[in-house]
């Protein structure tokens, strides 16, 4: 389509904007709302195919009208002579759409074969990097699929945008494509901000990804709950920063130790926090995750050898030294970078360090430990920090499940030997928690969440909450209000131990653009409105401790009498003696939580433990369902690994006859059918 055609069918589909069907998923909250406007709209009915072109590096896909199939009227764009699997229909939307504006794409797909086709967004950033991320999926059968009304946003440092389609079928067919701006939803403004209700106490925030910045009530919800910090959800991330192809022009002019960091991804949200005045939390530094193994590679290449510790240790160096270089200029128009997650996620939950094997092979690898044969990499980053960061930014070693007394334990010893060389500032306890989870102390009484934190608070360093969200499975008003009590529980953990506490971060602001959407984690809805959970949080506010405390020889003894509960340390032990306590928080943290440790019987079978699933499938309780999974059950059904608690719960996938309370090889089976898709989704458990 030329560009007159373009404004041509912007005029015409702004004509019948006024007559847009309504949106299942984006719903107006009161009649203030604004409409949502057509902008781009074709059945093929003209036969032109023309707003279509090749996603470009020789793509050769034929993008044809025909009238062989029609979602509605009798034409639609026929694909054929794709030789690429990422080839395909790709749409410029830079030229349809405004920047910092958020737009729904609707389409239908058919495919005569089972096939998939998979939406997506392309754009390059300042640095002429190019970014993919994925919108959607569709699947056809001999039939129509559809994508309906799904988000998406630029901002104006992003060029090129182009929304592209890539099938696994060769011969499929588009029809009803539909670009729409998306109603402006205004948020509630009757309820209070939670970071002043908190502001005594300690930061609130949250994260976000560089999307959600053209999604003004998400923003709005942004700036009114959560404007004490900042995290950017995956653009701070190593695989973000680290620039392979100049990397590689490094080693290939003799240095080997030399990657490249470009904070160009993260851009938009750090100006963001400039010009809102939001301290950010740098996330992350050294971690396993989201760390391209060519980082560890010789040449930095993909199939280069395994660089020696040497080597890794001065890239360590130059990586963590050029990552604040290039923050350095956001800071000098005022962005302040008041935390840092130095390392994450390096200990297992039985306190070991991770396998030595590259980063993807599965979730409890790591090539850090590949390259350095144990944790002894914690250290040397924890250095190269305190040597590079920017005056003002603490430094953190921030983990998940910490409620495992073997990950607790071992982070607690590794904290205290950097804090004795002046190394680290706090711990960050992530919390990706589940409703009813063993782990936290609401479920069964167990006070393995609090004890993390007494552990914590113990070493004398801060403690942050640093990506809180609690799933629930059970999505009906009734499970939502169950998932509000479950933070309440935790909040009041948290609550007790706010003075070593600075900042509690959401892992996101409303359910449907969590990682964890389709258990709704979070503290507002996809419709902007407050859950039960937000207004549980909203309500302890307002609750004052009343705290007495004794001290006998080492120990010191706390008595607290309402929902929020302060407790004092000792450098030795800390006793919470709630015998006279008349509130549900009751808790003893002298005695350890009780821990089911694995038993595995002589056929190779693991007893199970009751509990709640929290992602069917996720052995290694990562927050993941994948492959690694499947390893790493396979693995621990051998004896090679301890399954944790969580993960025994997730993986009983098969639910019958001797299996019911063991995970066993029909489990594991179970689990690479679900992988290989011959089994659906939605039929987690199998029940029959
Ligand atoms: C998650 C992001 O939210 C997802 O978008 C991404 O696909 C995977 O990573 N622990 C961390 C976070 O430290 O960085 C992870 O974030 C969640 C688990």
């Amino acid at each position: 389509m030329n560009s007159k055609k373009v404004l041509a069918a912007v005029m015409a589909a702004a004509m019948f904007a006024g007559t847009a069907t309504a949106f299942t998923k984006v719903t107006a909250a009161d009649d203030s709302s604004s409409k949502s406007t057509v902008i781009f709209s074709t059945s093929f009915e003209d036969g032109d195919v023309s707003a279509f072109s090749n996603r470009g590096g020789g793509d050769v896909t034929v993008m044809a009208d025909s009238t062989e199939q029609a979602k509605t009227g009798t034409h639609s764009m026929k694909l054929t002579g794709r030789t690429k699997t990422w080839g395909g229909p790709s749409i410029n939307v830079s030229k349809l759409c405004n920047p910092n504006q958020q737009y729904l794409i609707s389409l239908s797909y058919f495919c005569p074969w089972y096939s998939d086709a998979q939406l997506s967004m392309q754009y390059t950033d300042e640095s002429g990097v190019d970014h993919y991320s994925n919108l959607g999926k569709v699947h056809a059968e001999n039939s129509w699929g559809d994508i309906e009304s799904i988000k998406f946003s630029f901002t104006s440092s992003m060029s090129n945008v182009q929304l592209y389609l890539e099938q696994t079928a060769e011969g499929s067919y588009v029809d009803d494509v539909t670009i729409e701006t998306v109603p402006e939803i205004a948020i509630q403004d009757d309820i209070a901000s939670l970071s002043d209700l908190y502001k005594d106490d300690f930061k609130i925030g949250t994260s976000i990804l560089t999307s959600n910045l053209a999604d003004k009530p998400f923003m709005n919800l942004v700036k009114k709950h959560f404007s004490g910090s900042m995290t950017a959800g995956n653009e701070m991330k190593p695989e973000s920063v680290l620039v392979q192809s100049k990397s590689q022009e490094n080693a290939a002019n003799g240095d080997e130790t030399m990657p490249v960091v470009d904070m160009s991804s993260a851009n938009d949200i750090l100006n963001y926090c400039i010009e809102n005045k939001v301290p950010i939390r740098a996330h992350t530094l050294v971690w396993h995750s989201q760390t391209p193994n060519w980082f560890f590679k010789e040449g930095f290449k993909d199939d280069g050898a395994w660089v020696s510790k040497d080597v890794m240790l001065k890239r360590m160096e130059n990586f963590i030294k050029l990552y604040f270089e290039a923050l350095q200029p956001y800071i000098d128009k005022g962005l302040d970078v008041y935390a840092c997650d130095v390392v994450n996620e390096a200990w297992t939950e039985s306190g070991t360090p991770r396998n030595a094997r590259d980063n993807q092979t599965s979730g409890d690898s790591s090539a850090w430990v590949k390259v350095f044969g144990d944790n002894s990499f914690i250290e040397p980053a924890f250095e190269y920090a305190r040597k590079y960061a920017p005056s003002g930014c603490k430094l953190y070693y921030n983990d998940y499940n910490e409620y495992y007394s073997g990950k607790r334990d071992a982070i607690v010893k590794m904290a205290n030997e950097l804090k004795a060389k002046g190394l680290i500032d706090g711990i960050g306890m992530q919390s990706h928690l589940a409703v009813g989870s063993p782990l936290a102390q609401y479920a069964n009484n167990s006070p393995s969440y609090l004890k993390a934190l007494q552990q914590f608070a113990e070493t004398g360093l801060d403690i942050q909450v640093t990506e809180l969200d609690v799933t629930t499975d059970d999505t009906s008003e009734a499970g939502l209000k169950k998932q509000a009590e479950y933070y309440g529980e935790i909040w009041k953990d948290i609550l007790q131990y706010k003075d070593h506490i600075s900042a509690v971060v959401l892992w996101g602001v409303t359910d449907d653009q969590s990682w964890r959407a389709s258990r709704l984690p979070l503290l507002f809805d996809s419709d902007y409105q407050a859950k039960d959970a937000y207004y549980t949080i909203a309500d302890l506010a307002d609750s004052e401790p009343i705290t007495t405390t004794t001290t006998s020889g080492n120990v010191t003894t706390t008595t607290t009498t309402t929902e929020s509960i302060s407790t004092t340390t000792t450098p030795a032990i800390t006793t919470i003696d709630l015998t006279t306590s008349t509130t549900e928080t009751t808790v003893t943290t002298t005695t350890e939580p009780t821990s089911e440790t694995n038993t595995t019987n002589n056929k190779g079978n693991i007893n199970v433990k009751d509990g709640e699933v929290s992602l069917w499938g996720d052995a290694d309780t990562n927050g993941e369902f994948s492959i690694s999974d499947a390893v790493f059950l396979c693995r621990g059904l051998t004896g090679m690994v301890d399954i944790p608690d969580q993960g025994r719960i997730n993986a009983n996938l098969y639910q019958v006859g001797t299996s019911k309370n063991v995970i066993d090889t029909i489990d594991s089976e179970y689990l690479m059918k679900y992988l290989v898709n011959s089994v659906q989704k939605e039929s987690l458990p199998i029940t029959k």
